[in-house]
């Protein structure tokens, strides 16, 4: 097996990001620093360590859907030392993130060991669709939403075009559905300040088919074989 895709499959980073960690001269293989990419190893007889700590393929697959509070970041260790979503789950497995929510943002995360079915729903060109519930300040009116649909542009960049519906304005907010198909870092936050329009909530309720169903903030459970079916098939 390649050392890229094996140091994925072990859950450490996408393969992308694997191919950086070796560049930049972390990973010994049998006590030897290797920093090329094309290199392969056997995961039954090599001994792989980044940073000097041993690395293994998952003895089994984790995949869990959480309901990620507000106030909880989605990184192993937070440089700010906030709370991270890593606190709110008992396994005793290497887990990490599918693509990541904002500190502020609530709602579904999935999280997995499984580096191979990580970069599977994150790649760009499967075009997964999330969708967001938000309230945001103010009435937002028909040429707001058209704009959102289109793509804003910001800073002479046009941000990828979402579908957006309006379900309520109520008490001076409005209540919107936004699905989007590209995970760019804080899509949704920048469609909104483009159009003048503060976000008071931002919640995620599904990624393809993975509903965030019942779960309340900070509860998590095991995907569904269906689920898990669901992001993969056609891939
Ligand atoms: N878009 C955002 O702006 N923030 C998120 O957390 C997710 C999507």
């Amino acid at each position: 097996m390649r050392l890229n895709k094996f140091l994925s499959n072990s859950g450490i980073a996408s393969r992308r990001k694997c191919d950086d960690i070796i560049k930049e001269g972390r990973v010994f293989v049998n006590g030897k620093q290797v920093d090329e990419l094309g290199v392969q190893v056997n995961p039954k007889k090599d001994k792989v360590t980044i940073d000097g700590k041993r690395v293994n393929l998952p003895s089994s697959f984790v995949y869990i859907k959480l309901n990620k509070p507000k106030g909880y970041a989605c990184t192993a260790s937070d440089e700010k030392g906030r709370k991270t979503i890593y606190e709110l789950i008992d396994s005793d497995e290497r887990l990490f993130s599918i693509g990541r929510l904002d500190y502020d943002t609530e709602g579904l995360i999935i999280l997995t060991n499984d580096g191979e079915f990580a970069n599977k729903v994150a790649h760009p060109r499967y075009h997964t669709e999330k969708e967001y519930r938000v309230t945001a300040e103010g009435e937002i009116k028909e040429s707001e939403l058209a704009v959102m649909r289109k793509g804003v542009v910001i800073d002479g960049e046009r941000l990828p075009s979402a579908r957006v519906e309006k379900l309520s304005f109520e008490n001076g907010f409005t209540k919107l559905s936004v699905v989007i198909d590209e995970g760019q870092n804080r899509q949704v936050r920048r469609m909104f300040e483009a159009i003048g329009h503060q976000i008071k909530l931002l919640k995620r309720v599904r990624i393809g088919a993975v509903r965030l169903g019942g779960l309340s903030r900070g509860q998590y459970k095991d995907l569904t074989e269906e689920e898990l079916n669901s992001l993969v098939k056609d891939r």
